[in-house]
């Protein structure tokens, strides 16, 4: 595991977008897992950014998404799809049917999380997954438990999720309680994994996940057994190997 340190949160989206720019640059074919949340804002600005300088092409990548409510269609503004589609997607050549977000109005969820496994296994799994964490060591909305979830399934948020994820709704009582996951399974399989945290709320969930044991109480700690893994944080957030 590879762990990078920035100073600000500036500083970790750049390096960041460096990894995720060089990817797509080397291999312009590249299928990149997505993830959303406050983190990864400041990395697709900046991938747009140098996208409208002419530096990269996403013309020929193909993207999935890690997450998405249950019961959020594309136009609801609280939508994952939604979060793509205005933070990224729209600001860059990505071709549409290229992008991926499992179905969060899809009538049968058992249904279309077996669709989502097998969309991610034909396109010969994921060459980059990019990673937040939360609070409570989720990867996606893989939540503690007392297994690890292989496949993408249907997940009843904890919460700590749903109060931390409040704050993109006007109360906590409108955040969903339930969501689609990618399962741990697929973003194992990841070639490349690069995971961001910043600011002092990830401190004691990195230094979990990063340096303690190996348990589904703690998700992200199974990055530990991934042969390419590279952490992209701030200070703030790295406060353990201070
Ligand atoms: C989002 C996702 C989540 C977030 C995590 C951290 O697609 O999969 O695991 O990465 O909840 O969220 P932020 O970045 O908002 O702290």
């Amino acid at each position: 595991m590879k762990i990078l340190e920035a100073s600000n949160y500036e500083g970790m989206s750049r390096k960041a977008a460096n990894i995720i720019s060089a990817q797509v640059i080397l291999f312009p074919r590249s299928v990149l897992g997505l993830a959303t949340g406050s983190t990864p804002l400041g990395i697709y600005r900046q991938l747009i950014d140098w996208y409208q300088k002419g530096d990269i092409d996403f013309s020929h990548v193909t993207s999935v998404n890690l997450d998405e409510y249950c019961g959020l269609g594309p136009d609801d503004s609280q939508s994952y799809r939604y979060y793509m589609n205005t933070n990224f997607f729209r600001h860059i050549n990505i071709r549409t049917e290229n992008t991926f977000v499992p179905d969060g109005l899809a009538e049968d969820f058992e249904e279309e999380c077996r669709r989502y496994d097998e969309r991610v296994s034909a396109l010969g799994g994921i060459d980059l997954q990019l990673l937040g964490i939360g609070e409570t060591g989720h990867i996606g909305f893989n939540e503690p438990d007392d297994t690890f979830d292989k496949m993408t399934h249907q997940v009843a948020l904890k919460q700590k999720t749903i109060e931390a994820n409040s704050r993109f709704f006007k109360s906590p009582d409108e955040v969903p309680q339930y969501a689609l996951t990618m399962g741990i399974k697929a973003i194992m399989q990841a070639k490349k994994i690069l995971l961001v945290a910043n600011g002092p709320k990830k401190a004691d969930v990195l230094e979990k996940a990063l340096f303690g044991p190996v348990t589904p109480e703690v998700p992200a700690s199974i990055l530990q057994l991934h042969p390419d893994v590279t952490v992209v944080a701030d200070s703030e957030a790295l406060r353990v190997i201070h």
